[in-house]
């Protein structure tokens, strides 16, 4: 560009500054150039703003919720809040970095559906999980730590275990004193007690399905399968019974970690979080604060409710919906706050 010209430029630079126009870099796929080059005189228009936001909304909601029974489950757990539904979009997520994500982690991990699913389809280098409740705690310890003797216990007592109301409550009422009897007693809560609900006060299923009563969730062949396939795929799985934050300030530093947070909801006046586990305090504007300082990329997921949007914007994540259909099969949207 000879001397006139790139001073013609650098007076139009300065101009457009002037009326609010930036320059912005954007790396674009070939296949979408065209789409981007017809949006482009749009972007100088600032009255275009509300059209173009929309668009990106509308881009932004999935139409169709998840169908979970396409998801392969992997987790012994019918967890209350589990987000079985998400693993299609936490794949996509995973698949679409740049760089292989050097460590899965899941610190609010529950039935960790998502970091199973990340660990058995070698989505991640490492899939590391956290969890503060002590009895969910002990069934991960057995299963990702414990010796094959310790799972075998765990596994024949599943599998022999003859479900009636007298022995259900024998194990409730139980003081396990190994970490894997603990574990058989966790299991025993999570089928037996209405809606997965292992916090105090959740009481039996009762009629359950096809008046089957306590039986109507238990599998023990599927149960025992399902350890089975965990123990396989245990070298590439770290559990941590602890606090989450500790967990997410180990890896804060990694460019390529790649944070999965899916914690107790309590904000934002809705109190689902605090019947359904023990551990639902959590101080979420900390959360925030911290996630938002981490080197690498984090996906969290909360309820949707102008709280939790405001914290969001307030800590520069950028959010989605996702419709899901709840147990009542009404299609309500679930928010993913996102960064980068
Ligand atoms: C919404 S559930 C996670 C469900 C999980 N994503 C799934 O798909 O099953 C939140 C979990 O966080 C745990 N939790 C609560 N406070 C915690 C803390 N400070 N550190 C680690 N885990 C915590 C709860 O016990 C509960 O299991």
């Amino acid at each position: 560009m000879d001397a006139t010209a790139l001073e013609r430029q650098n007076r139009r630079i300065k101009r457009l500054r002037a009326q609010g126009v930036t320059r912005s870099t954007v790396l674009v796929h070939e296949e979408c150039r065209p789409v981007l080059d017809s949006l482009r005189p749009h972007f100088l228009n600032p009255q275009k703003v509300e059209t173009l936001t929309a668009l990106v909304e509308k881009l932004h909601s999935k139409v169709k919720p998840t169908n979970v029974a396409q998801v392969r489950h992997l987790s012994p757990f019918r967890y209350p809040g589990g987000k079985t539904w998400l693993v299609p979009e936490v794949r996509q997520w995973l698949k679409s970095a740049y760089q292989r994500p050097s460590v899965f982690v899941e610190p609010f991990a529950g039935g960790a559906i998502a970091g199973l699913s990340v660990a058995a389809e070698g989505l991640a280098d490492k899939v590391f999980l956290c969890e503060l409740d002590d009895d969910v705690a002990a069934v991960w310890e057995t299963i990702f730590h414990g010796t094959e003797d310790d799972v075998e216990q765990l596994t024949k007592k599943i599998i022999s275990f003859e479900v009636t109301l007298e022995n259900v409550r024998a194990v409730l009422d139980g003081n396990p004193r190994t970490t894997s009897n603990r574990a058989f007693r966790t299991i025993i809560k999570n089928r037996m007690q209405r809606g997965g609900i292992m916090a105090a006060g959740a009481g039996l299923v009762k009629s359950g399905e096809a008046g089957r009563g306590l039986n109507s969730r238990w599998y023990p062949e599927t149960l025992a399968t399902r350890i089975k396939v965990l123990r396989q795929i245990k070298d590439g799985i770290v559990f941590k019974h602890g606090d989450a934050l500790d967990s997410v300030r180990l890896y804060a530093k990694d460019p390529n970690a790649f944070f999965f947070v899916d914690p107790p909801y309590t904000a934002g006046g809705k109190k689902a979080g605090s019947r359904l586990y023990t551990f639902n305090e959590v101080d979420h504007e900390g959360l925030f604060k911290l996630m938002a300082s981490v080197q690498g990329s984090v996906m969290m997921t909360y309820d949707d409710s102008s709280e939790v949007r405001e914290m969001a914007g307030r800590y520069g994540f950028r959010i989605e919906l996702v419709p899901m259909k709840n147990t009542h099969h009404a299609i309500i949207n679930e928010l993913l706050i996102l960064k980068p």
